[in-house]
């Protein structure tokens, strides 16, 4: 069994990245910018903002955050977004999701030029996504693809199950792997039969937020395991939606909860915004 060690990918990601930022800064004087737009005080949203925003830092990206007030109107985050929109020092910008009930996220992600869009929810890279063309794609599943291709798991003709069909992960997921030649389901909370589902798959990725959904008796032998669940327990220790514990020895790779998928998401943002950066004025 290995353990797909996303904590190494992920600073090594983070490595290129910084390596690329200091050459487009050398050859053509462009520093990529990011803003990160933080709404409310959601504690654990407030910390991914905070890595986010060193992690560019580190890589040599200009960053900004935006934290506004759970009580910002609509109307205020729009006129936020049409300022980034127009600020040439920013090629991504960022709202950090999940936003206030009183506030519509479809708007709001419509509302951020595409080609800033370095989180891929625009309604524009989401059809380029699933057509195959060139986009910004999630982080989420950009970076379980990444995974794949750094440890030589094969996708074409695989059977894998995603649980969970989120628009930040399971969709978008689903996407990538049709592109990648797999024969990809896709589970729900409505799934009258998971463990029939699982129990065929080479590969199953998990994203539901239910701790330790997955066990051993629903994986079959050598399967590859990748969960994207972080779950905080009430001792406080963070768990994934996989039981890792019951579940590795069954497997030929799996990630583990922290340090698995969690860090890649990173990764990947910064790779967006250089690319971003790359296609300025083009
Ligand atoms: N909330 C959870 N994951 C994400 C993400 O990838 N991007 C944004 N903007 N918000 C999130």
């Amino acid at each position: 069994m290995v353990i797909l060690d996303g904590k190494a990918l992920s600073a090594k990601i983070k490595e290129e990245v910084r390596v690329e930022v200091s050459q487009l800064v050398e050859e053509k004087q462009i520093t990529p910018g990011l803003a990160v737009v933080l709404v409310g005080s959601d504690p654990a949203s407030a910390t991914y903002v905070n890595s986010k925003h060193k992690s560019c830092e580190a890589a040599g990206i200009y960053s900004e955050v935006h934290t506004k007030d759970e009580s910002t109107t609509q109307e205020e985050l729009l006129s936020l977004i049409d300022e980034m929109n127009n600020n040439p020092k920013l090629d991504g910008i960022l709202v950090q999701l999940p936003l206030p009930k009183h506030i519509d996220t479809t708007t709001v992600l419509e509302a951020i030029n595409p080609l800033k869009d370095v989180d891929g929810f625009h309604p524009y890279n989401v059809g380029r996504m699933v057509s195959n063309l060139d986009s910004f794609l999630p982080a989420t599943p950009f970076g379980v693809m990444r995974m794949f291709e750094e440890y030589g798991i094969e996708l074409s003709g695989k059977n894998v199950v995603v649980i969970g069909s989120s628009d930040i992960v399971g969709k978008p997921m689903a996407s990538l792997l049709i592109n990648a030649k797999a024969t990809v389901t896709v589970c729900n909370s409505r799934t009258k039969d998971l463990k029939a589902h699982t129990k065929e798959a080479d590969i199953v990725i998990i994203a539901v937020g239910v701790p330790h959904l997955l066990k051993a008796n629903m994986i079959k032998d050598g399967a590859v395991v990748i969960d994207v669940g972080i779950n905080r327990l009430d001792t406080g220790k963070l768990t994934g939606d996989a039981d890792f514990e019951d579940c590795k020895d069954k497997c030929s790779f799996i990630t583990p909860v922290p340090g698995g998928v969690g860090p890649m998401t990173i990764g990947m943002l910064l790779k967006n915004t250089l690319k971003a950066a790359k296609l300025r004025d083009k």
